[in-house]
Order: structure tokens, then sequence, then C-alpha cells
């Protein structure tokens, strides 16, 4: 059986990378292809995890629209499709790389496995363009693995066949895993030992991510609002390593630049990422992958969306949905900062072994060609 794997922006880079390295570890033969939607950002994460593309499409563009970068996968993955005969692609959760990989798949009558399967809002809106990233996805997609039992509930009630889903737990758990044992056995970067400069360990840290196209705008320039209202209390300080995409960076350096206690940084190569994740009192963010990991580092997150797909977090409540209203983040924000916050459950995304359950599947499964 030829598996292909295919991802193109850092989160998908993060979560597929466990798979990658339990099929290398079970001598299981396979071929990596990155579209390069991000590219600063995914190569990074290449690095870490040392893993080396068969097939670079290399389609990064400043700021280049949804349809220009769907079309470019497309005709790019014919390309490689027309090169080498694949029986089996699989591909991860909501980008625009994932649902064109997986049609460009469909097109060519090859199988679609969908990683990170069964997420939902049910609104198109939000987030944008993912939803509906995820549903086709779904759609096209014979296998389904699922991250938990709500996720499988999800394709359940939309007629997929029980037997094409298999709940496994997130991968981003997998290569959180990696990342801290790495880091408590001394692994340590230029970033890291930076940061140790920059940062005051006795103030309360405010970690802050944020690219979510729906907020583009009013929702950036309301974060702005509520982070400068934040950090005027003496003992908070704020980190925020900023997206790359210029919708984001243009708001939030206009807006935060040369703020006392306010740190803008360039996104964080993954490692120096978890190790500042590690030190946070509480994470502000829009980040799918950040809801996930959080609860592995006992820090609450305030989700600046309206939605979540991640309503395991909330139940736990280990997340918060707080939206962009500057208010409703800067009460929650100073209640979470008050409080002495104890996770009071195992983290509802995963356990470590998500990888493996994937990697015996495709080990086991008998393929016959349609
Ligand atoms: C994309 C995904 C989103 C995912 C997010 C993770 C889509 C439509 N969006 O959003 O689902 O949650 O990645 O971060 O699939 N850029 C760089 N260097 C990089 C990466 C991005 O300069 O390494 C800039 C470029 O100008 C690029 C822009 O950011 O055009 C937007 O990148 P894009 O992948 O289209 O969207 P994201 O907002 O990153
Ligand atoms: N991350 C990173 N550097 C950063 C910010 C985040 O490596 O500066 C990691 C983070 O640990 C998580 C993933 O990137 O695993 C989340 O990516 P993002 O928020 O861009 O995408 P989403 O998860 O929302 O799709």
């Amino acid at each position: 059986m030829k598996i292909l794997i295919c991802f193109g922006t850092r989160p998908e880079a993060i979560k597929m990378a466990p798979i990658c390295l339990e099929l290398v570890k079970q001598n299981i033969p396979f071929k990596l292809c990155v579209t390069a939607q991000h590219r600063e950002m995914l190569d990074q994460v290449l690095n870490f995890f040392g893993l080396l593309p068969d097939y670079d499409l290399n389609i990064m563009k400043p700021n280049q629209s949804l349809n220009m970068l769907s079309s470019r996968i497309l005709s790019k993955m014919d390309g490689i499709f027309e090169t080498e005969p694949f029986d089996i692609v699989l591909v991860h959760g909501d980008t625009t790389t994932s649902s064109l990989v997986a049609l460009s798949a469909f097109h060519r009558n090859i199988k679609v496995a969908h990683v990170e399967a069964g997420l939902r809002t049910y609104d198109k809106q939000s987030p944008f363009p993912e939803e509906l990233n995820r549903q086709l996805t779904g759609r096209i997609s014979d296998y389904h693995f699922t991250p938990t039992i709500k996720a499988k509930e999800n394709l359940l009630s939309e007629k997929i066949n029980e037997s094409e889903i298999i709940v496994t737990g997130n991968t981003v758990i997998d290569a959180l895993l990696v990342a801290i044992q790495k880091i408590d056995e001394g692994y340590t970067n230029a970033t890291i030992e930076s940061l140790k400069n920059k940062i005051d360990l006795n103030k309360k840290l405010i970690l802050v991510t944020g690219h979510r196209r729906e907020s583009f705008g009013q929702g950036f320039e309301n974060l702005c609002k509520a982070l400068l209202e934040l950090v005027r209390e003496e003992d908070v300080q704020i980190v925020y390593p900023v997206h790359l995409n210029p919708n984001v960076k243009n708001v939030v350096y206009e807006k935060l630049s040369n703020i006392e206690n306010i740190l803008l940084i360039e996104p964080l190569d993954y490692p120096s990422f978890i190790w500042l994740m590690s030190k946070a009192t509480v994470i502000i963010s829009d980040s799918g992958g950040i809801q996930e990991e959080a609860p592995s580092l006992n820090i609450p997150v305030l989700v600046t969306r309206n939605t979540t797909e991640r309503d395991e977090g909330i139940k736990a409540k280990c997340s918060f949905l707080v939206g962009t209203n500057p208010k409703k983040i800067v009460e929650k924000a100073k209640e979470v900062l008050d409080s002495d916050f104890v996770m009071k459950v195992n983290n509802p995304y995963g356990n470590g072994n998500a990888a493996k359950r994937i990697v015996e599947f495709l080990r086991d499964f008998k393929y016959s060609k349609c």
C-alpha cells in the first residue's frame, strides 16, 4: 500500500509529525508532501521533528486569496499524482490544504483518511473558512480519525458509517509530550535563552496568539484594546508572538508597539512556544491547537471566538469562550489571574497514543482499490 501524507501549515505539521515518526519507527514506507501553505512557520516544525518532505509544492505567497491558494494546490497535486501512484492520502483538520488535497485525491480515485475528523460548530462563518473545509473533507474522506467521542458522534449524525470512524485522541498531545520530554531533558535553543532574559518570572504572564479570519479588523482592534487595559495591572506582563498574516501583524504592531510590559515577538518555533506556554498564568488565544495543549500544562485559555468546536475544554472548565468584546476579555482575564487555577480532569483531547492508533489502523488496513 502506498501512503502519502500531506499538510501545509504549522498546526498540521505539528499534528502530523507524530504519525510520520511512528511510521518510520514501524518501518512502514510513506511519502511526505508539504504544500507549504505556510513557509517559515512550517519549516521550523519540520526541522524540530527532523522531517524531510519528498515533495514541496512551495505554494505560499504573501497574502494570497483563498481562491488563488486553492487553485494552485489542486493543480500542483495533479503533478504529484501523475508521477507516482498512491493508494491512500492522509490529510489533517480544516485548512485549505486539507480540503483541496482531499478533493484532488478524490478526483484521482485515491482513498482519503482524515486526521482530526469530526470537529464541528455547524456555523459556516465561524471559524471561516475552516468549518466548511472540515465538512468538505469529511464528506470526501473514506476513513475518519476522530480525536474525541463527541467528534465521532458528529460524524454519526451526518450518516458516516461507524466502521469508517476510529477514535484515536488528538496527535497534538503526542507532539506535546515529545517536546516536553526534550525540554525536561535539557533541550534549549537561542530563542528560549533570549526569552529567559526578557520575561520577568515574578510577574503573571499572559500569553497571547491570534489569527482567525473572522476577527480581522474590529476583532483584533478589540483584542488590542483589552490587552492595553490588562497591562495596566502592575504585576502583569504580556508576551504576544504575532502571526505572520499581514491582516493580523499590521494592526497588532500599530496598536501595541512600544508599550511597557507588552512584548511583541515573531511567531516562536514550536519547542520555544511550548517552553513559554509552561510559564504562562493564562493564555488568550483563538487557536484550536492551543485549546488542546493547554490542559496538559494546567494553563487556562480564554478563547477569543464566538464559537468553538472544542467543547470538551469548555465543559472541563479549562477554556472559556470570551469572544472579542474587550470588556468580557478583561473581566474574565482578571478573574482567572486572581484565581489559583487547577485542572480538575485529565486532558480531554488525548493521552499521547493517537499516532500509534492511526498507524495500527494503516498497518492492518486491507486495502482494495475501487
Ligand atoms: C492558516 C489556515 C488556518 C489555520 C492557520 C494556522 C486556511 C484558510 N487557514 O491561516 O485554518 O488555523 O493557518 O496558523 O487554511 N504567512 C507568512 N509566512 C508563513 C505563514 C503565513 O508570511 O509561514 C503570511 C502570508 O502572507 C500568507 C498569510 O500569512 O499569505 C496567510 O496565510 P494562510 O495560510 O492563507 O492563512 P493563515 O491565516 O495562516
Ligand atoms: N505555536 C507555535 N508557535 C507560536 C504559536 C503557536 O509553535 O508562536 C504552535 C502551538 O503550540 C500549536 C499550534 O502552533 O501547536 C497552533 O497553531 P495555530 O494557532 O496557528 O493554528 P490552529 O491550531 O488554530 O489551527
